[in-house]
């Protein structure tokens, strides 16, 4: 890990031009950067080669889910790029977990690995339309503990479940949280958000922003902001 900043900086911008726009204001001494699947598909690797080599942390957020032998070689590859972090749907299941845990046990120094619960735009109508007539909230905490028996080394989660899994969970497992608001931003499409202070006071470890900072009139400031309202 290059810094201590709780802030992961979600690049969700449609062009390679107008992500690097922004990461040439920032420095990876005071946040750590999220590629996702719209950048990524648009522009590639050499996008996050670029940040790596920049110095940046990055958080490739890929969410692989397939046949444990695709998703492990998937993972490998990502480490091969140099990523800080990367992330599989638990709900590929154990033997698909333990293989991308097993690989980059092999590989000696690798990327942490990151399990997705339950999609946070997912409400109980859609899981039982799904075939899981279960509670979001009892999913979230089945697949948190098959993530962590699984070898995985946390989970992404919506803020308001970080209570839950903290009880759960061992302490040093990794709660990446997205739905971060600092006090009188624009929620946007984010329904149940927490300020980032309160994120981390709750015991989340990285906090996952993207519109807060990179629709901010001035983006530097708006990091700096939430940088140091952690501080105090
Ligand atoms: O702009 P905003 O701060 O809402 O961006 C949050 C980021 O976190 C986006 O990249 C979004 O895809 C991601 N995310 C999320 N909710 C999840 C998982 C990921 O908002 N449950």
């Amino acid at each position: 890990m290059i810094n201590d900043s709780k802030i992961v900086v979600a690049l969700d911008f449609p062009t390679e031009a107008a992500a690097l726009e922004l990461t040439a204001k920032l420095s990876p001494e005071e946040c750590k950067l999220k590629v996702g699947k719209e950048l990524f598909t648009r522009a590639g690797r050499g996008i996050v080669e670029k940040l790596v080599a920049d110095g940046f942390d990055l958080f490739l957020d890929l969410k692989y889910h397939d046949i444990p032998n695709t998703v492990a070689h998937a993972c490998a590859a990502a480490a091969d790029l140099g990523v800080w972090m990367v992330n599989v749907h638990a709900s590929g299941g154990r033997k698909m977990m333990e293989a991308a845990a097993e690989i980059f046990a092999k590989r000696g120094e690798s990327p942490l690995l990151i399990a997705v619960t339950v999609l946070t735009s997912m409400d109980q109508s859609d899981l039982t339309e799904i075939g899981l007539e279960i509670d979001p909230a009892q999913q979230v905490s089945r697949l948190a503990t098959l993530a962590q028996s699984s070898g995985m080394d946390g989970v992404v989660c919506s803020p308001l479940e970080i209570e839950l899994l903290r009880n759960e969970l061992n302490r040093d497992f990794k709660l990446i949280t997205p739905g971060i608001r600092p006090a009188g931003s624009a929620t946007g499409d984010q329904k149940r958000v927490m300020t980032p202070a309160d994120a981390v006071k709750m015991g989340s470890d990285w906090l996952v922003i993207g519109r807060p900072i990179t629709q901010a009139p001035d983006p530097v400031a708006a990091l700096h902001s939430i940088n140091s309202s952690l501080k105090n």
